[in-house]
């Protein structure tokens, strides 16, 4: 049997935790294993690379992903995709593992629905992918936020200031609430239940009228107008007396070195999608529910997004007192 592997969407730490663990399985079975260079864009222009268990020595303590990954607009056509099917079955591949997020594993949905062999794993530091408790990446993403928002509580603390630190998640707010949680947020922003910057304020003021002389306020990527945004509305309210700093974390979340939790969860997913490639089991995204591996069909997947559940927000708010 041949088998493939890609890595799609954005990357998240613990990727090569994963190709690692494909490649070994597909080769401790005595199949062969093919790594497809920047996701869907390698099946499109058929660029992958046989890979053997040596291949993937060293990698596992580095972020990104050694195949290099993309978003692929042309493989979202039905022309794209029929391209890609027919690439990998002249190259006489018999499946393949899609590392990714929401969009890569609604891309692999497509695949299968083309009748073509194909498991996903669930990766991504934005933590919305529906089937899993939480997606490969997402643990040591939060650390960096996390030593960010120390290292700034710090500074603000001496100097009597109010920071705004943009976290990433364009449409979800995951990061954003657990590092306000774990970094111990005065405010937290994000885009799935909205607020107002007079709300947010309202919140600053509170707590200044509580003791508090600093402030942390921790802003998903995706809360409209992001933090430069909410900067103006402060800005606009002198009164409130807050000398205030925007920090912008960005990529600098993406680019680190994967942490025990990713490198394991990396290894097991990559394990489990491979193992049921090679014994004909597929179709099928897998994640972690219960601290255990489970298998969810594409089809559950595909197009859908896990919204944010609002007990972590609101227990955000509780611990800001
Ligand atoms: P992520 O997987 O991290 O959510 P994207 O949403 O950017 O990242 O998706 C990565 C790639 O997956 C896209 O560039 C595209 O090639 C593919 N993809 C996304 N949505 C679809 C779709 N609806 N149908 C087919 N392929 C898709
Ligand atoms: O999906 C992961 C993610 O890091 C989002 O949080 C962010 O909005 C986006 O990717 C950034 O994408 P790019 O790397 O293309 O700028």
């Amino acid at each position: 049997m041949k088998l493939a592997v890609l890595t799609s969407g954005g990357d998240a730490p613990g990727m090569n935790a994963a190709i690692r663990a494909v490649v070994r399985t597909v080769d401790g079975a005595g199949s062969e294993a093919v790594g497809v260079r920047h996701g869907f864009a390698g099946l499109l222009a058929a660029d992958w690379v046989r890979l053997g268990a040596r291949d993937v020595g060293g990698i596992i303590d580095r972020g990104g992903t050694m195949l290099g990954s993309a978003r692929c607009p042309a493989f979202k056509t039905a022309e794209g995709q029929a391209r890609a099917v027919a690439n990998l079955r002249a190259a006489g591949i018999d499946g393949i593992v899609v590392i990714g997020g929401n969009g890569s594993q609604t891309g692999a949905h497509t695949l299968a629905g083309l009748g073509f062999a194909v498991n996903g794993v669930a990766s991504t530091i934005d933590n919305d992918l529906v089937g899993t408790d939480i997606t490969l990446g997402v643990d040591t993403a939060l650390n960096v936020a996390l030593e960010s928002l120390d290292r700034l509580r710090t500074t603000a603390a001496s100097h009597d200031r109010a920071f705004l630190v943009e976290v990433m998640g364009r449409d979800s707010g995951y990061l954003a609430v657990a590092a306000a949680i774990t970094g111990g947020a005065e405010a937290v922003a994000v885009p799935e239940f909205p607020t107002t910057p007079e709300a947010l304020v309202a919140t600053l003021a509170a707590s200044r009228a509580r003791g508090k002389k600093h402030a942390i306020v921790v802003v998903a990527e995706g809360f409209p107008g992001g933090a430069m945004g909410l900067a103006q509305a402060f800005k606009a309210r002198p009164e409130l007396g807050l000398d205030l700093r925007v920090t912008v974390l960005g990529h600098v979340q993406r680019g680190a070195r994967p942490g025990a939790f990713d490198r394991l969860l990396g290894t097991r997913l990559g394990h489990a999608a491979a193992t049921a490639l090679l014994e004909g089991r597929h179709g099928s995204l897998y994640g972690l529910s219960e601290s255990t591996v489970r298998a969810v069909p594409l089809a559950n997947v595909a197009g859908r997004t896990r919204t944010l559940d609002p007990a972590l927000l609101r227990l955000a708010e509780a611990m800001a007192r």
